[in-house]
């Protein structure tokens, strides 16, 4: 029988880009057919959220203090605004006759194969039930209806993949884009809560088998059979105290078996010309069982303020990829880059407040143009117990000077690192022409061999990771992109890195955006209001 641990390699091997080739994916796409980025369903009952676009007083250096933000009642505005500011619309952007919707969580391709659902035990704001969230529509669509709730009023939020919307571009390497897409969205969340003054507690133990049924994800009837949804993670919303104690798993078991359920779910596309059997069998053997109840409070530390004075909500509204750089900017201020860094490190603030674990990832940035440290490679372990692994790992030949920096930080080599950058981020030319762009390095085969599922974690943390770097971005004047597209075992190479011990996951890149005259932005609502 094959090992959980064994496919996961296999998967892993089997689609990483290499530099002589890319993983396997669809020889053409039929772009008529792109699968509907918003999922909805018919024969359910919907609920009205209360216009967006509202700015909230929370500044985005208050976040750094979340536990100073008094907090908001809990309402259907304020819900509404939660599930804005996390996954709702952010604008249009028409080139051409084409036009197509941009989101607060950014998406690999714009194609959000995320789904998000409200599990509600609480009556006074939501009659207990499962809604699911159109973020076109800004509603909620009842998809079960709870007989009186046995325990606590409660407010949960599920988050889902449907690996088919990723798949239809990215072939077998989807699965990756979509864990990575989890992690942002899972920040974005923590962040929307924080800017009302409430907090998200990732319910870890739950198993993905339960999260499936109480989501209604299990009524295989319900959804196209290549469209189906995968469980992702379950978090709770607390609006007062920030208390993170788990669910109580009987009480909600025993309220979620008296569900009525309704609707089912739109198909997504005509046709599903190309078929990725891996990624069936990557999910299946990533499957989460129940566990040990995990949660982690990481102490607080100062973090310098950010650049940007203004509205925590305004930012995220903001948040843009770039699609290119000035690569003839001035440099990025340091104080700038030392923030955008220590941002990143563990802290009692969002998104961390959401995390259970320990870091497991570390990043080798390549920096180009940064005010006061000169080009070249360098290395920021996120938690300094992990430094003498990766120094053993490496190659012989870094120096790993230290920098005088607020946290340990190494320069691994001096020099002009953008063609590499470049040509190791599949030739894009946003990796060279940044401030600095960057790897993220999991702590790989050794946290997998008992608990393979513990792989989608991996990919969560450098999601949320991408998601702190595109504030930080834009807090910071500059903007970031995720980069999902890099040359796996050509960046291991660089690095020395001989086994997969270590593994780089996902990359970023920071810098001074160049904007494309020829799209025309539009806003997130206009739909909403002419109705
Ligand atoms: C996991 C992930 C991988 C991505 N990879 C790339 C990439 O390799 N190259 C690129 O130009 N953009 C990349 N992006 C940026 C997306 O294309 C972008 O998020 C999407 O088009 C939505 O635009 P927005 O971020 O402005 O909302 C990536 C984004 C994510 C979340």
């Amino acid at each position: 029988m094959t090992r959980p641990i064994d496919t996961v390699l296999h998967y892993h091997q089997r689609t990483k880009h290499q530099l002589n080739g890319y993983a396997k994916g669809p020889e053409s796409l039929d772009w008529d057919e792109q699968p509907n980025p918003f999922r909805r369903y018919t024969g359910c009952k919907t609920v009205a959220l209360p216009l967006p676009g509202a700015e909230l007083s929370v500044l985005y250096a208050d976040l750094d203090q979340p536990k100073n933000i008094a907090p908001q009642p809990l309402s259907l505005t304020n819900l509404g605004l939660l599930l804005e500011l996390s996954f709702g619309l952010s604008a249009w952007k028409q080139f051409g006759p084409d036009r197509w919707a941009l989101r607060c969580n950014p998406s690999s391709g714009n194609l959000h194969p995320t789904e998000v659902y409200l599990l509600s035990t609480d009556p006074a704001i939501l009659s207990a039930g499962v809604y699911h969230y159109v973020s076109h529509d800004h509603h909620l669509e009842q998809r079960s209806q709870l007989a009186a709730a046995a325990g606590p009023a409660e407010l949960y939020i599920g988050l889902t993949s449907i690996h088919w919307r990723e798949a239809w571009k990215y072939g077998e390497r989807a699965f990756r884009y979509c864990q990575h897409d989890i992690g942002h969205a899972l920040a974005a969340l923590s962040y929307a809560a924080a800017c009302l003054g409430w907090s998200i507690e990732l319910c870890s133990e739950v198993s993905d088998a339960d999260l499936s049924a109480w989501l209604g994800l299990d009524r295989h009837a319900d959804f196209v059979v290549e469209e189906q949804e995968t469980a992702d993670l379950f978090c709770r919303l607390h609006t007062v105290s920030t208390a993170g104690s788990g669910v109580d798993m009987l009480a909600l078991l025993e309220t979620l078996q008296s569900a009525v359920w309704f609707g089912k779910a739109e198909p997504l596309s005509g046709r599903h010309f190309y078929r990725w059997p891996i990624i069936d069998e990557i999910a299946e053997s990533t499957q989460k069982p129940e566990t040990q109840l995990e949660r982690q409070t990481f102490p607080a530390f100062e973090l310098a303020k950010p650049s940007y004075l203004g509205a925590a909500s305004r930012l995220i509204r903001q948040r843009r990829s770039a699609q290119q750089f000035n690569g003839k900017a001035a440099d990025l201020p340091q104080a700038d880059f030392y923030r955008i860094l220590s941002a990143l490190l563990p802290n009692a603030k969002p998104p961390f407040t959401a995390w259970n674990w320990q870091p497991q990832v570390h990043l080798f940035l390549f920096v180009h143009r940064v005010q006061g440290l000169e080009p070249g490679l360098y290395l920021l372990p996120r938690d300094p117990q992990a430094l003498p692994q990766l120094q053993a790992a490496f190659s012989a030949d870094f120096s790993w000077q230290a920098v005088s920096a607020p946290f340990s930080f190494y320069q691994l080599t001096a020099g002009n690192v953008r063609q590499a950058a470049k040509t190791l981020s599949c030739h894009q030319a946003i990796a060279s022409d940044s401030a600095f762009s960057l790897g993220m390095l999991a702590h790989f085969s050794e946290s997998l061999e008992t608990e393979a599922w513990r792989y989608r974690h991996l990919f969560w943390e450098c999601g949320l990771l991408g998601q702190i770097l595109y504030l930080e971005a834009e807090a910071a004047g500059h903007r970031g992109t995720g980069i999902g597209c890099f040359f796996d075992d050509a960046v291991h190479g660089v690095l020395g890195l001989r086994d997969n011990a270590w593994q780089s996951l996902y990359h970023f890149t920071v810098g001074t955006p160049l904007d494309d005259g020829r799209l025309q932005s539009l806003p997130a609502y206009q739909h909403l209001q002419r109705e």
